[in-house]
């Protein structure tokens, strides 16, 4: 399901104009969105909204690796692919996080619940190998932690979690 029309023009009315504008709009509506993504539907309105061209809404969207055109689990797991995070065991931290979720790097759990990224640092290096999900950084994981922190992600997704 992706953002409905309204919801895009409440957050384009309550967003801050100039610039940055575009980008806050898009994270905005990305994040209303149960699908974790912005649509082509909530491109064309936010286009319309702000009064730019679609292209301009499409390029900005997609300049950023944090925003995302398709559809995605309710949880994002970003996995940290830089070199600090490789020395110290992210591999094996990757390999336990695909197996444990039956995906690859990119790839969203039949249940819709998870999507499985890499990316470029996330600014937890003294922390490595480290990973995020949604908003919440976890470090210094073994793949066994990795593993436990997924399962404790229980259907209501309701359990806290410490980093
Ligand atoms: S290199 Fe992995 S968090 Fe920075």
């Amino acid at each position: 399901m992706s953002t409905s029309l309204q919801a895009v023009r409440e957050i384009v009315t309550a967003s801050s104009s100039g610039q940055a504008a575009l980008l806050q709009v898009l994270l905005a509506v990305q994040d209303s969105s149960p699908e974790n993504y912005v649509s082509e539907e909530a491109v064309n309105e936010i286009a319309h909204l702000l009064g730019v061209s679609r292209s301009r809404v499409y390029s900005t969207a997609s300049f950023y690796s944090v925003i995302s055109l398709k559809p995605r689990g309710r949880h994002i797991v970003r996995v940290c692919i830089n070199a600090p995070c490789e020395n110290a065991g992210k591999q094996a931290v990757l390999i336990a996080l695909e197996q444990e979720l039956g995906v690859s790097l990119g790839g969203t759990t039949a249940d819709g619940r998870f999507t499985l990224e890499g990316v470029s640092c996330l600014g937890a290096c003294y922390m490595s190998p480290a990973i995020k999900i949604d908003n919440r950084l976890y470090g210094d994981l073994t793949p066994e932690a990795a593993v436990a922190i997924i399962r404790s992600y229980g259907e209501e997704d309701t359990i806290e979690h410490t980093a």
